[in-house]
């Protein structure tokens, strides 16, 4: 945006302001608004969202310095990847944090910071960045992986559990907006979601979804599950699901 010769002409207009009354510029800069759009519309989106994920914001620290700059994550600090999510469901995350249904040290106050246009933009970036897994340097053991397989394909109907997979989709790839892909997201990211909705510290989930889910699993079924998906590769998501 910055780049932009709109920008460069909308700073020669700022310059020429005291001979404009308000409502002469206000017509100006809608003009220079929807030229600057037509010309270069996906630049203009893209960049102010991958801006905010690599500079930040004035009020917002910039994304990548956890997130990474394609949104591969950190899974040795349990910093999610957001990479090729769906763009809808980090917007109602970002949302989230900002009204108290989710709270993180660390992403209340960035949440709040960004206005709901910013949030947009940047979720539009980070789902559609596509980047390779960034492995955990602890690798699970092999029957911790197959167990938490069994309860994510299969679930417990004895405990009235449904398999993870119902919604997520079989592969964990996720499903539209609503059932986050959690195939290849790191361990320690979420074991730690499912603990939080157990201790009743996340509400984001419509319907109580996952908290009704999560209180059925016990500290040995967390840590197999979040193995499990852990151990997946990177799938995109069905067509359609992206956004
Ligand atoms: C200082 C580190 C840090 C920075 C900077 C940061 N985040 Fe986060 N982010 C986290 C952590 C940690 C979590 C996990 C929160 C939790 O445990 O609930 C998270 C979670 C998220 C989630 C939820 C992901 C999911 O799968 O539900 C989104 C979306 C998100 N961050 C977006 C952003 C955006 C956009 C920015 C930049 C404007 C940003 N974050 C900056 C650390 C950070
Ligand atoms: C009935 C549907 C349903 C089933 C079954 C289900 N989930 Fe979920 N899950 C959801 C929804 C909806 C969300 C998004 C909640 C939100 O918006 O905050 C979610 C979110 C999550 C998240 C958070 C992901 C993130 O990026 O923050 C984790 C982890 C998770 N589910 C794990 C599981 C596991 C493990 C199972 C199986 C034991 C499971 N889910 C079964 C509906 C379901």
């Amino acid at each position: 945006m910055l780049q932009s010769p709109g920008f460069a002409f909308l700073i020669t207009i700022e310059k020429l302001t005291p001979m404009l009354n308000l409502a002469h510029l206000a017509r100006l800069l809608l003009t220079i608004g929807t030229f600057a759009c037509l010309l270069r519309p996906h630049l203009v989106m893209a960049g102010d969202g991958r801006d905010i994920a690599l500079r930040g914001t004035d009020t917002a620290h910039a994304c990548a310095s956890c997130h990474g700059e394609a949104g591969e994550g950190i899974p040795a600090n349990g910093y999610p990847r957001l990479s090729g999510m769906s763009a809808g469901y980090l917007v109602h995350q970002l949302d989230s944090f900002a009204d108290g249904k989710r709270s993180k040290v660390v992403m209340t106050p960035i949440a709040k910071a960004l206005t709901p246009g910013e949030r947009r933009s940047v979720a539009d970036y980070y789902s559609s960045q596509s980047s390779a897994k960034v492995y955990d340097q602890q690798s699970a053991d092999e029957k911790l992986i197959a167990r938490g397989k069994d309860i994510a394909l299969r679930g417990d109907w004895s405990n009235a559990l449904p398999g993870c997979s119902q919604c997520h989709g079989p592969l964990g790839e996720g499903v539209g907006n609503s059932f986050p892909a959690l195939a290849a997201q790191n361990a320690r990211y979420l074991a730690s979601q499912l603990h939080r909705w157990k201790n009743g510290e996340r509400s984001s989930d419509p319907n109580g979804l996952m908290t009704g889910i999560a209180n059925k699993l016990d500290d040995a079924d967390i840590a197999a599950v979040a193995a499990y998906y852990a151990s997946l590769p990177v799938i995109k998501p069905n067509s359609g699901a992206g956004r």
